[in-house]
């Protein structure tokens, strides 16, 4: 029986790539996005690769908090067992403080905190039943340092990645490994609308990296680690008239 990955945002971008990825790799996939004909498509495209391996799929807006638990009980029992939760269902839709833009604020909180948190817990709740597991969530460079435009969405990365240290210290001798991963840019239709994206990596690059962290059980990286994670230093002491720039 091989080892089965849950993914959330498995539709597009990273979450579709490390799918892809893992199911070559020979892992079992239980795949949850709101667009289902995007998650029928990539089981297609499984199929055409000659992958042979179990995919199970689920429509899921992880703004549905209860939904969120329903459908991670319902993944595992027709996968028999989950092994690795991938928390990465994710937006950015950016906007200002204090111009009437609280709205996109609070959707980028309900989906990138609470939806994250949602996944995570569930994951948690199963595997210190199950006696072990993997949760693995996506924060960001992001979470580094508060940038302009971009400030729920910082806030969420930051918030996701703290939420998860918690959970690596509460859950440590339950056997539960947490990996906290913190890309850089990665080529998806998320930014690329972006005129400007700094050491940007092709989402089929990212996914391999983001595969051998998930099976090195990695505890937390940059995606990729370099430039990032001397970047990363640097932007925690950026000067703030610098970063009101960028
Ligand atoms: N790309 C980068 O450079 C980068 C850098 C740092 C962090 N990240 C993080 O990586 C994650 C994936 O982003 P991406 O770049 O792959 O973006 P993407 O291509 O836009 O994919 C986002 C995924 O999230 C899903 N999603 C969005 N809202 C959802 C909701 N309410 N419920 C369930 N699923 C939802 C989307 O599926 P549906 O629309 O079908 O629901 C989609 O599959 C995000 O958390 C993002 O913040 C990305």
């Amino acid at each position: 029986m091989p080892e089965t990955i849950f993914i959330t945002g498995a539709s597009s971008g990273i979450g579709r790539a490390v799918a892809l990825e893992m199911a070559g790799r020979g892992y079992g996939l239980a795949l949850a996005a709101r667009r289902v004909d995007a998650l029928e498509e990539l089981q297609e495209e499984i199929r055409t690769r000659d992958i042979a391996v179990p995919v199970a799929t689920r429509a899921l807006d992880v703004t549905a908090y209860d939904r969120v638990f329903e459908v991670f009980g319902e993944l595992a029992d027709e996968s028999g067992g989950i092994d690795i939760a991938f928390a990465n269902a994710g937006i950015a839709l950016g906007e200002r403080v204090g111009r009437g833009e609280f709205a996109r604020a609070r959707q980028s909180v309900a989906v990138n905190l609470l939806g994250a948190m949602a996944t995570i817990d569930a994951a948690a709740a199963y595997f210190l039943d199950k006696g072990g597991g993997h949760v693995v969530g996506v924060s960001s460079v992001a979470a580094l340092r508060g940038m302009p435009k971009s400030s729920s969405y910082c806030a969420s990365k930051a918030g996701i990645a703290v939420y998860l240290e918690a959970l690596r210290a509460e859950a440590l001798r339950k056997n539960i490994h947490v990996t906290v991963l913190y890309p850089g840019y990665i080529d998806t239709p998320l930014n690329n609308m972006l005129p400007n994206r700094p050491f940007l990596i092709s989402v089929e690059k990212g996914s391999q990296i983001i595969a051998d962290l998930i099976e090195k059980k990695a505890k937390s990286a940059f995606v990729p680690c370099w430039p990032w994670a001397l970047m990363g230093r640097l932007l925690k002491i950026l000067p703030t008239r610098v970063i009101a720039r960028m």
